[in-house]
This record gives C-alpha cells, sequence and structure tokens, in this order.
C-alpha cells in the first residue's frame, strides 16, 4: 500500500456507518480511509501526486466495492436495484470529472472532492445503502444454512 495510507487511522469512520454486513463494511471502512488521506492532503504543499493517487485509488475502489454491493442486491432481489446502481454511475462519473478536473489543475479540485466524498457518505451509505440491509443479510443467512 502506499505511504499515505500507513498516515491514516480511519478518523471519519463512526459506527452509525455500520451495516452490519462484515464484507460490505470492511469495504466502506476503506473507502473512509481513503476520505482520510484527502481530508489530511489540506495541509500538504505539494498535493498533486497525492491527489492524484487518492484518484486512482478512488477509481479501483469503486469498481471492486460496486460490483460486490451490486451482485448482493441482485442474489437477495432487493427492490430499486436500478435506483441504487444509477447513484453507483452518478459516483463513478464524478470521479472521471475529477480525473479531468486533475489533468486542467483545477485548484478548487481537492474541496470539490472532500465535499463530494462527504455527501456520499451521509446520504448514500446511510440512506441508500441502509435498504438493501434487511434483504441481503436475510439472504446471507439463507445461503449460510444451505451449506450446513
Ligand atoms: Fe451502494
Amino acid at each position: 500500500m502506499s505511504s499515505l495510507e500507513s498516515k491514516n487511522d480511519n478518523q471519519s469512520w463512526n459506527n452509525s456507518y455500520m451495516l452490519n454486513i462484515p464484507m460490505i463494511d470492511k469495504q466502506h471502512m476503506r473507502f473512509f480511509k481513503l476520505f482520510d488521506m484527502l481530508m489530511a492532503l489540506n495541509k500538504e504543499v505539494d498535493k498533486d501526486f497525492q491527489i492524484q493517487e487518492v484518484l486512482e485509488e478512488l477509481e479501483k475502489y469503486t469498481h471492486v466495492h460496486f460490483n460486490t454491493e451490486e451482485a448482493l442486491m441482485r442474489k437477495a432481489n432487493v427492490p430499486d436495484y436500478d435506483l441504487h446502481v444509477i447513484q453507483h454511475q452518478l459516483f463513478i462519473q464524478k470521479i472521471e470529472e475529477f480525473k479531468v478536473a486533475f489533468s486542467y489543475k483545477n485548484s478548487l479540485l481537492l474541496e470539490q472532492m472532500v465535499a463530494f466524498m462527504r455527501k456520499w457518505f451521509l446520504i448514500h451509505i446511510s440512506e441508500i445503502d441502509a435498504k438493501y440491509v434487511e434483504p441481503v443479510q436475510k439472504y446471507l443467512v439463507e445461503k449460510a444454512m444451505e451449506q450446513e
């Protein structure tokens, strides 16, 4: 992992974000870690290289995390699956926009990324992800029972 990562210890995470689906919670914590890395950059003088590093990590992370969530939601027949996927696509689109802004050396990029990611925690994880918890937990319990 990168040098940036060792500086952080998930400052912004708190247990109210816990969905009690271990594989998802673990991935969400990783997202918070990236957010903390970004917050820490405010104090750095030469941020560009590190912003790029966070953007790349974020892109890889969203690919893995959204695939995990979407696969689980399909298996658990979660209602409003399509609406949830649209939210994920908007996030992916936003990262693409940030990458363009980075290439144009937009000086407000860091602030924009922090604001967007903060909003994402509050709204997406707490409200949108929260809706799949019950059917996904039920699906996981049933799957575990089948394997016994
Ligand atoms: Fe989600």
